[in-house]
């Protein structure tokens, strides 16, 4: 492991009737326990309240009932950090790649000249060393994403909550990103919440996938990949099963869809 990333490993993170409500109706009231170092994939429809979830988890929202923890400790007691990396990223336009983590450094409160170093590490971890003087503006979707991501792991964070943040990508750079993710997770052992809408996505990159209900967000089922990212597994029967199971959950499998066309 690279000083660079002086990880402390992931948080546990547990959901007790984590409730959260809009006006009257809830939007999420969720169980669950995330071991430390998990990926765990939330699927689930439009609208079910994936990004509340997330949002209670990073103190932006307070719940209505139950409890949100990192490691035993209420999110908002605990010192543990959570940071999300959204579909768009939220980088500093005026800025260069290299100033944006630096940036994020500054917040951690490192040395201006250990900055400079670290930033250069994280974004030759996130393969873009050639273009740390590169505006925002001047690089793509995918190229975005890396520097976000490089952004978010100078912050140490404990566990990484992902919303999308592969949406907007076309197929090829999408698959090189959720590599990365899986490379970069490998070295710093976060936990990971990510929510996706595409279920290939969610069982390459998951050891479990929970399948939440619509609005309100519940767990419906819990998925387990037994040999969670294995090259090759998504062209076995297996793969094919559960996709096939989630999809049925989700009310979008091709007998649902052949049924609703008859009738
Ligand atoms: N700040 C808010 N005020 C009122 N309703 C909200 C707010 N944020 C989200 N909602 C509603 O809560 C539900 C869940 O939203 P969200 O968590 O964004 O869903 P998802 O991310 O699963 O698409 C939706 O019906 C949404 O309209
Ligand atoms: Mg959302």
């Amino acid at each position: 492991m690279s000083d660079v990333t002086g990880a402390a490993g992931g948080a546990r993170v547990t959901l007790d009737g984590l409730t959260i409500s809009f006006g009257e109706m809830p939007a999420a009231q969720v169980d669950l326990d995330v071991p430390a170092g998990e990926i765990l994939v939330l699927l689930g429809p439009s609208g079910c309240g994936k990004s509340t979830i997330l949002r209670a988890l990073a103190g932006l929202l307070t719940p209505d009932a139950g409890r949100a923890e990192l490691d035993g400790t209420r999110v908002a007691e605990s010192r543990s950090r959570c940071a999300m990396v959204f579909q768009e990223d939220a980088l500093l336009p005026w800025r260069s790649a290299r100033r944006n983590v630096e940036f994020a450094l500054t917040l951690r409160g490192v040395e201006r000249r250990a900055r400079r170093r670290e930033a250069e590490e994280l974004l030759a971890q996130v393969g873009l060393q050639d273009f740390a003087d590169h505006m925002p503006g001047e690089l793509s979707g995918g190229m975005r994403q890396r520097v976000q991501l490089a952004r978010t792991l100078a912050t140490r964070p404990r566990v990484l909550l992902m919303d999308e943040p592969f949406g907007a990508l076309d197929a090829q750079t999408r698959s090189d990103m959720q590599q990365l993710l899986v490379t970069v997770w490998r070295e710093y052992r976060t936990t990971v919440l990510f929510v996706t809408h595409d279920v290939d996505e969610a069982l390459l990159l998951g050891d479990r996938v929970v399948v939440l209900t619509p609005r309100p967000a519940r767990v419906n089922r819990v998925i387990e990949i037994p040999e969670p990212r294995r090259p090759g597994a998504q062209f076995e029967p297996e793969f094919a099963r559960r996709r096939y199971e989630i999809l049925a959950l989700l009310g979008e499998s091709p007998d649902e869809a052949l049924t609703s066309a008859a009738g």
